[in-house]
């Protein structure tokens, strides 16, 4: 049974605020491990006041920003000075202020076609096991660029292009099979406006991932679980 471990926090500040402690715990767990921690941002305008939160003193302090790998679960292929490309809303709300050197942000090359991209992504995260991968969701049910119906669902590669039925259509994603490899998920999930798709993927977590319609609900990390952080609005509160 993959059922979603949520935990549901009073606003989206506290949802926020109790994935930051998460994130900054389990980076740390990976780099006594490992030396080092990868970690796939996600996109969209949610995550933007996480990574604001990340950025202030006290938990920039805590990461070792030397050994952190960051990678995209997904990227709009738009160019870099566009306002809807996911690496520049991490860059300016996180990564432009810390000591992280240049090599270790690995961006979707959105210069070139996204089959393109998508093939190089794919070639440096088969080399790159990725430990953490962050996560949105679409209202309807998308994750990363795993979109309802669409073919990348079938993908057997680490990363492939996609396209969104809202604009930007064109998309770079990390797979299923790449996002379910990771050691660790997390959602973030807030605002009324999800509420009922969360229920549902909710619902179709708790039943075979054959039956299931939502990208979100096959999202079923080997490990275990992934754990969403949700304020109130969000599923089943
Ligand atoms: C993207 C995201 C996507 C996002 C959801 C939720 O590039 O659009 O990766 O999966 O997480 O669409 O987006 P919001 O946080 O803007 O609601």
């Amino acid at each position: 049974m993959n059922t979603m471990q949520a935990n549901i926090h009073p606003t989206k500040t506290a949802a926020i605020e109790a994935l930051a402690r998460q994130l900054t715990l389990t980076i740390g767990e990976c780099m006594k491990k490992n030396g080092r921690c990868s970690l796939a941002l996600a996109g969209g305008s949610t995550p933007k006041d996480l990574y604001r939160r990340l950025a202030e003193v006290d938990y920039a302090t805590r990461i070792a920003w030397e050994d952190l790998h960051i990678f995209w679960s997904d990227e709009r292929c738009v160019p870099v000075k566009d306002p809807d490309n996911n690496y520049r809303m991490a860059w300016g709300s996180l990564l432009a202020h810390m000591p992280i050197p240049k090599d270790n942000i690995h961006a979707v090359n959105v210069e070139a076609l996204p089959e393109d991209a998508a093939k190089a992504y794919a070639n440096l995260l088969d080399d790159e096991p990725i430990d953490i991968v962050l996560l949105g969701l679409g209202e309807d049910g998308h994750t990363a660029s795993l979109f309802p119906g669409g073919d990348e669902l079938k993908s057997k590669a680490s990363a492939t292009a996609s396209l969104s039925p809202k604009e930007p259509a064109g998309r770079v994603t990390m797979t299923l099979d790449t996002i379910n490899s990771a050691l660790h998920v997390f959602f973030l999930v807030c605002g009324a406006e999800k509420a009922q798709v969360a229920q549902k993927v909710q619902n179709q977590l708790d039943g075979p991932i054959k039956r299931t319609t939502l990208p979100a609900a096959r999202v079923r990390p080997e490990t275990g679980p992934a754990l969403w952080f949700c304020d109130e609005a969000a599923p089943g509160s």
